[in-house]
């Protein structure tokens, strides 16, 4: 069984196969960075048409790269929400296209369940799992107990985790992308230096809150009348990405809580999602999982950013369930991960 997966929903134009063993047969992702850098983020307008121009040839790329041609598939899967409309459309339209001329079956994968089930094909993981999910995007708890079997425990009521990333690079010059910008610079800082808040700490529910993180860090810009220089630069770097990892760590506990209680059987937390691909985040959650006996599962780095293996696995996860779409299967730019059910395939 194979599947060519396609993701366009941000900045990544990626095409990639899989095979029900697990295995990455090709993996072609494109980086549209470069185009985006000088406006300081992604341009929704921009990213549609570079889509557009490079997603083709990475297709191609992909099938050559896996030795395969369009017979030798057994589906086609493409993200079709959560993300920006215009890159969602251009793959989801690539991916109906493709399936309707090869007599292919398509397949729509919610990009947040794309990053669930990256670790099922890393790790090989059982279900049940609790997924903290970290992105640009989004931030969310969700317990994924099968395929299309999502139960969100919680989500941001405000700023996403990557975006107060890419805010706090951007407050303190830092440049774009701004994820791992922070973290290049938090290496060099003193973590204890700035003394920032850690919004929602011991609330007894599961979510999360950034704006007033990224806030503070404007705050302390400011005292500087913006002139600080390199090593207070990466100290409050280093104090945010502190505070981050407190905030990710205190949330944590409350979700594997809820998340023992419901399934006992369940004792990993799986990180997804660009954020995950921070090392210091992914210790400080390696030894708060330990000390409440679960254990943490991080695909790695390039499994965790947006990536089409990922989709790919999401699809042929559905395949084997004989999940497929139909071409009517609409674009979403908002579309919660719990909003259909593993029978709900229209
Ligand atoms: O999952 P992803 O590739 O795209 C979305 O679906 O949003 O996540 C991108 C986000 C960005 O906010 C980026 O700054 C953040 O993940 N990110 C990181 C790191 N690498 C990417 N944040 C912190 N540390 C990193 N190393
Ligand atoms: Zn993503």
């Amino acid at each position: 069984m194979h599947v060519l997966g396609i993701e366009t929903s941000c900045d990544e134009t990626a095409a990639a196969i899989v095979n029900k063993n697990r295995q990455i047969l090709s993996d072609r992702i494109l980086s549209q960075i470069d185009e985006h850098r000088r406006y300081g983020g992604v341009v929704p307008e921009i990213a549609a048409r570079s889509h557009l121009d490079h997603l083709s040839l990475l297709v191609t790329q992909a099938l050559d790269e896996a030795g395969m041609s369009f017979d030798e598939l057994d589906a086609i899967a493409a993200t079709t929400g959560p993300g920006l409309i215009g890159g969602v459309m251009v793959g989801m339209m690539t991916a109906k296209g493709l399936a309707l001329s090869t007599g292919l079956p398509f397949i729509a994968i919610n990009h947040m369940e794309g990053h669930a089930l990256a670790a099922r094909l890393s790790e090989g993981l059982n279900f049940p799992y609790l997924a903290l999910l970290v992105s640009g995007g989004h931030s969310q708890f969700v317990a994924v107990a099968g395929v299309g079997d999502y139960r969100i425990y919680g989500t941001t009521i405000d700023d996403a985790i990557g975006e107060a990333f890419d805010k706090t690079a951007k407050i303190l010059g830092l440049g774009f992308p701004g994820g791992p910008a922070v973290e290049n610079s938090a290496k060099h800082g003193d973590p204890s230096r700035f003394s920032l808040p850690r919004p929602m700490h011991g609330r007894p529910n599961c979510n999360f809150s950034f704006s007033g993180l990224k806030t503070a860090v404007r705050r302390v810009v400011e005292e500087f009348k913006g002139k600080l220089d390199n090593q207070s630069i990466n100290d409050l770097a280093a104090s945010f990405q502190c505070a981050a990892a407190d905030c990710l760590a205190d949330r944590s506990k409350q979700a594997i809580n809820r998340f023992g209680n419901e399934f006992p059987d369940g004792k990993t937390l799986v990180i997804g999602g660009g954020v995950a691909a921070n090392k210091s985040i992914r210790t400080r959650l390696k030894q708060c999982v330990a000390e409440s006996g679960f254990q943490l599962a991080a695909p790695p780095p390039k499994l965790c950013t947006d990536n089409g293996a990922m989709i790919a696995w999401a699809g042929l996860e559905r395949l084997r369930l004989g999940l497929i779409d139909s071409l009517h299967f609409p674009a979403r730019p908002r579309w919660q991960l719990d909003a259909r059910g593993a029978k709900d395939h229209r």
